[in-house]
């Protein structure tokens, strides 16, 4: 059911508690309070919490600083590490802590289960206990059963299902536009309270039961992940065709039934979410007695694509064997630092696998490689990255990679070659200034 926003929007700021300052509760903390509300942010790391009530982000996010520093200035926000005393002030307690893969690529619940223990003897009032992690089918059951395990009353609170949809890199701007607000609850009243808090942002909102908004969730990154893996066998294809796959993307994306979002093609997905929400959802399916073949092969496509690739320049180099590869870019993405399944990291582990040696340069995660890889090197200046290398292998899609001087990378390598593993460049211009220009799909 769709609600017309105006009909809750009564006004004033609400009092919420986000329990958890991973990417998702602090910017949902963040923006929830510059839209007025009254924000408590619980941690249980105490360095986080000192660091967070100066002022200082813990994590590297467009917007968030300011905004930060805002809700501090202006009394909405503060940190706390006691979640029972936050929900003890709050009417809606977000849960919003990390849910890692286990063993079996189920997300582990161990901090979701935590924590519904930790706010559930200080629920003395009316509260909305809301699950913004990302939570498999029938966590919010499992919520709401812990609480009633502490004898809550009955009325006293609802469990409600508020999945994310923040890209990192983006996360401010996305929580303040979403494309829709999924609220999954089993009681109107509790939904309703949700629709008021959002009301502000003026988006639509779908109201539905709360296994439906969790499995929402996981089926939004799912197909998104497929999206980019299907586009990604078409490259395949293109590659033995001679056929150009940012045409097709091009092409097929124009029909408003496909869309042309997430159809770049390149070394595949990472990151924190795509890798363990595809592989919970096989899971779950798993236990619902579903084998899912098609997501599992869109994990097989991702986990051999940035291979494939490196493949392309071991042949074109005869092995890496004494080589040096310049690599630019090392984030998932651009504008994070999160290295989390990054393919730079893929791309490391089999050239040092395979003898040559490494160079990389990245604006800002080089630090959270260092800690993995001490033993390559990392240049603080880009054109730095060329010196004495045999080939540059394009990893992450940074702007200031975008209009790069190439003449001036090229001038210290010893040959230049260039593979480009996300698609940013055109090959006349490279070509022109001496490149052997490679790239994913042509
Ligand atoms: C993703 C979803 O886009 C968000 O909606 C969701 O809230 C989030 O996961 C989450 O579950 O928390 P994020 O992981 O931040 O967001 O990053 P994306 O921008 O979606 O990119 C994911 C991966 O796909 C990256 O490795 C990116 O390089 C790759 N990608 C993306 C492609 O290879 N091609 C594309 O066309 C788009």
């Amino acid at each position: 059911m769709e609600f017309p926003v105006y009909l809750w929007y009564i006004g004033g700021g609400m009092k919420i508690a986000v329990v958890g300052t991973g990417y998702v509760g602090l910017v949902t903390g963040v923006v929830l309070a510059e839209l007025g509300n009254d924000v408590i942010c619980v941690d249980n790391d105490p360095g986080k919490v000192a660091r967070l009530s100066q002022g200082i982000p813990t994590i590297y996010e467009p917007g968030i600083d300011e905004m930060l520093k805002r809700g501090i200035a202006e009394g909405h926000l503060v940190f706390s590490h006691d979640a029972a005393e936050a929900t003890r002030q709050s009417e809606i307690v977000f849960i919003a802590v990390g849910t890692p893969p286990g063993e079996d690529g189920s997300p582990d619940l161990t901090a979701v289960k935590a924590v519904a223990n930790a706010i559930a003897p200080a629920i003395d009032k009316y509260t909305v206990v809301v699950n913004k992690s990302t939570v498999p089918v029938g966590s919010g059951d499992l919520v709401e059963s812990i609480i009633r395990s502490h004898h809550i009353a009955e009325h006293l609170f609802d469990v409600v299902s508020n999945p994310e949809f923040l890209r990192e890199g983006s996360a401010i701007f996305d929580t303040l536009n979403p494309d829709r607000i999924v609220i999954g609850a089993k009681r109107k009243e509790a939904a309703h309270r949700l629709v008021e808090l959002y009301a502000p942002l003026e988006r639509p909102m779908h109201i539905t039961d709360l296994n439906s908004a969790e499995l929402i969730k996981y089926a939004s990154n799912s197909f998104l992940a497929m999206k980019i893996s299907f586009i990604n066998a078409i490259s395949r294809l293109c590659e033995t065709c001679g056929a150009n796959v940012g045409d097709v993307a091009k092409g097929i994306g124009s029909d408003a039934r496909i869309g042309s979002q997430f159809l770049q093609a390149g070394l595949g997905w990472g990151g924190s979410c795509f890798p363990k929400d595809v592989q919970g959802l096989v899971a779950t399916a798993d236990r619902l007695g579903y084998d899912f073949r098609l997501l599992k092969e869109t994990i097989e496509i991702n986990d051999t694509q940035t291979l494939h690739f490196l493949n392309r320049l071991d042949k074109r180099l005869g092995g890496f064997a004494d080589k040096r590869i310049a690599l630019l870019g090392l984030a998932f993405k651009p504008n994070t630092d999160d290295i989390r399944d990054a393919k730079s990291l893929i791309i490391i582990e089999e050239i040092l696998r395979r003898g040559g040696t490494i160079q990389a340069y990245d604006p800002i995660a080089a630090e959270n490689v260092r800690a993995l890889y001490p033993q390559i090197q990392y240049v603080d200046t880009l054109y730095d990255v060329g010196k004495d290398a045999d080939a540059a292998i394009l990893v992450t899609e940074w702007n200031e990679f975008k209009q790069l001087d190439f003449s001036r990378l090229g001038a210290p390598m010893r040959q230049r070659i260039l593979f480009d593993g996300r698609r940013i460049y055109r090959r006349e211009a490279i070509e022109r200034a001496g490149f052997e220009y490679a790239t994913i799909g042509a």
